[in-house]
Parts: C-alpha cells; structure tokens; sequence
C-alpha cells in the first residue's frame, strides 16, 4: 500500500533523461503489458502504441515534439494512440474471451455486440470512449515505469498533422499523448512538485 503510495506521489515529468542509458525494448514492452491491465468500457482496450527508439526516428519526432530535447534524450518514446473504431475491431475478441471464461452464454454475443457498437457508432462518443479508456492506459504506463526503476515524461506538445504524417496514422487513431521513458540524469535536479489543488478546491460533497 505504501509502495503504491510512493509511486503515485513521487511520480514527476523528468525533463533531463540521461542519455547514454538505454531501457532494453523487452523491459518496456513488460511495462506496456502491465499497463495494459488498465479498465476500459467493456474491456474493449481501445489503446494502441508506437514506440520510438530508432536514434533517427527519435531526432525526428524531437522536431515534431517542438523540439522539446527529453524525446532525444528518453531511451524510448510511446506514442499512445486512441482507436475510434475498437467498438468494431475488437468486440469480437473480448465477447469471444468473455464466453470462454464464462461471463456470458455464447446465445447472448450478437445482442451485446450490437448494444455495443451502438455506443461507438457516434464519431464524438466513440473518441471519448476511446480518448478516456486510453488516458488510464496512459497513467498506468507511468506507474508502472517507476515500479521498474524508471522514469517517464507525458507530453501533448507536438505537431499533430506532423505526427499523423509520421507515424503514417489512418483517420481512425487518435494521438492522446506521447510518454518519454528512460533514466534520469543523475547529475540534474529537478524544481520542487509545483503546486497542487487542495479537495476544497477542486471537489464538493452533496
Ligand atoms: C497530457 C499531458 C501533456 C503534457 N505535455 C507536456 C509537454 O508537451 N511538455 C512538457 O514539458 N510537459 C508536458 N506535460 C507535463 C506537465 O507540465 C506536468 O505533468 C505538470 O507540470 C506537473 O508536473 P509533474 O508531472 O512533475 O508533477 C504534460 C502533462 C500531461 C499530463
């Protein structure tokens, strides 16, 4: 419970990744499956990554990120992607697993997925689903690089129509951010956590 704590509360956005340590590409898919245990509407995991470690691709998507210097530094960048469609690609998969498992009868599929794919069939109520579901994948990744020693940095600097054209993206992913991975520079230090609002000011109670 406390190492959780510890986790959650000493997480930062590391501006200074040492450089010349690299995180090995096995620890950060580990990581991404971890991760990947995050809670999504109906499980249907509407997430996707692309992780950058190519030193080229990496000065690249550096120029895209605003030239913001931690997406050269960071061993790895992951850009999480959101699919406004996985209410149609990935239903079968998770109904067929649910059926297997036990949570339905096999009888009950066809209704269930199209209750489903109801849901998603607005454009803006799909990317909510799918921008949401993603954003806790998102958090997760962050958790759980430091349960392995590591560091991260969130970013939403970065030239979207770029980025698209980058990753080669089709209409159907959504970019939610792109997180820097890698070791801190044991040689800078970081300003003090800026502050952070209290429940009076940002909750109420009824
Ligand atoms: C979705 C998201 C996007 C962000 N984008 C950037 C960014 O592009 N560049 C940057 O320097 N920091 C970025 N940040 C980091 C925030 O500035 C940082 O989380 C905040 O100042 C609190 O600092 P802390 O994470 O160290 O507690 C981003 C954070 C989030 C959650």
């Amino acid at each position: 419970m406390k190492d959780c704590l510890k986790l959650i509360t000493e997480r930062r956005s590391i501006t200074f990744f040492d450089p010349n340590r690299e995180v090995p590409l096995e620890l950060i898919k580990e990581i991404l499956e971890v991760s990947a245990t995050a809670p999504s509407g109906y499980n249907l995991q509407p997430w996707q990554v692309v992780v950058v470690i190519d030193k080229e691709k990496k000065k690249k998507l550096k120029e895209i990120c605003y030239n913001q210097q931690k997406v050269e530094d960071a061993s790895a960048n992951v850009v999480i992607i959101a699919n406004t469609r996985a209410g149609f690609d990935n239903v079968d998969r998770v109904l067929d697993s649910w059926i297997e498992l036990g949570y339905i009868q096999s009888s009950a599929k066809e209704q269930l997925k199209e209750t489903i794919q109801m849901g998603w069939s607005d454009p803006q109520k799909a990317k909510k689903k799918a921008v949401r579901d993603s954003a806790l994948f998102a958090m997760n990744l962050m958790i759980t690089a430091r349960a392995y020693g590591l560091e991260t940095h969130p970013m939403e600097g970065y030239d979207e129509v770029k980025l698209r054209e980058f990753l080669e993206l089709k209409e159907h992913q959504e970019p939610v951010m792109i997180i820097a991975i890698g070791y801190k520079d044991p040689n800078k230090t970081l300003l003090p956590r800026a502050y952070r609002f209290k429940f009076e000011e940002f909750g109420k109670v009824m």
